[in-house]
């Protein structure tokens, strides 16, 4: 069984262009992989806790928090975490919001990049636990990056999700994009169709 983890994080609803590609991507990957099994978690509906102080001690502590409210969050989290660590393909809808991500995604991050379950400080650095994951980001954003040096500078949504995967030890990861969305109509109909022939593109494995 190969078991795979939509993610969804636009604050649109019906009206995402990220939302519509991850799940025609997620559909396109149940026709490739007839053994999928599919779990799906929306950050937007549902937001992961904040990584607070409190939340952030209890990680490391020996016992369960006793405080119901932090409590709750902790075991939110550690469900997140456990979601992601069970899956062996991650689709992320990963709008750009702000330059960087969206909050709730960012939220989502902030469970997944644990010491001791996903990386490790060692004498030699950083070094990721997470092998044998294929990760499949669906980029939507307004403007133009990925073809012009000065404005991919200000690119702090794919290059921060390239650097923490990557650093998680993540080696199979993707991109499927859709950019210059807020450019008018034809140009969005054109970014949603390069990203469309990008899916179907994709390889089953
Ligand atoms: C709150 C918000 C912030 C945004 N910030 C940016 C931005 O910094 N740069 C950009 O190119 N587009 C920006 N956009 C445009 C979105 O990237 C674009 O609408 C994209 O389709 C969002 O994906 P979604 O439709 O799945 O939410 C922003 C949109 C929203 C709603």
């Amino acid at each position: 069984m190969t078991r795979l983890l939509h993610v969804d994080s636009s604050i649109l609803g019906e009206k995402s262009l990220s939302r519509r590609l991850t799940a025609e991507l997620v559909d396109k990957l149940r026709g490739d992989i007839p053994d999928l099994e599919v779990a799906y978690r929306d950050v937007a509906a549902v937001a992961p806790p904040m990584l607070s102080g409190a939340l952030f001690s209890a990680r490391g502590a020996a016992a369960e928090p006793e405080d119901p409210a932090l409590r709750a969050d902790f075991e939110a989290a550690r469900q997140l975490l456990e979601e992601f660590l069970s899956a062996d393909i991650i689709v992320i809808g990963a709008p750009m919001y702000n330059f960087s991500i969206p909050t709730q995604l960012r939220g989502w991050i902030d469970h997944l990049v644990v010491p001791g379950k996903t990386f490790a400080y060692t004498q030699a650095g950083l070094q990721g636990l997470v092998a044998g994951k294929r990760i499949i980001v669906v980029s939507t954003r307004g403007s133009l990056y990925a073809e012009d040096a000065a404005r991919s500078e200000q690119d702090h949504q794919e290059a921060y999700l390239r650097t923490t995967f990557g650093n998680l030890g993540v080696t199979d990861f993707a991109f499927i994009r859709a950019e210059g969305v807020g450019l008018g109509e034809a140009q969005k109909n054109e970014a949603l169709a390069a990203a469309r022939r990008d899916i179907a593109a994709l390889a089953a494995a």
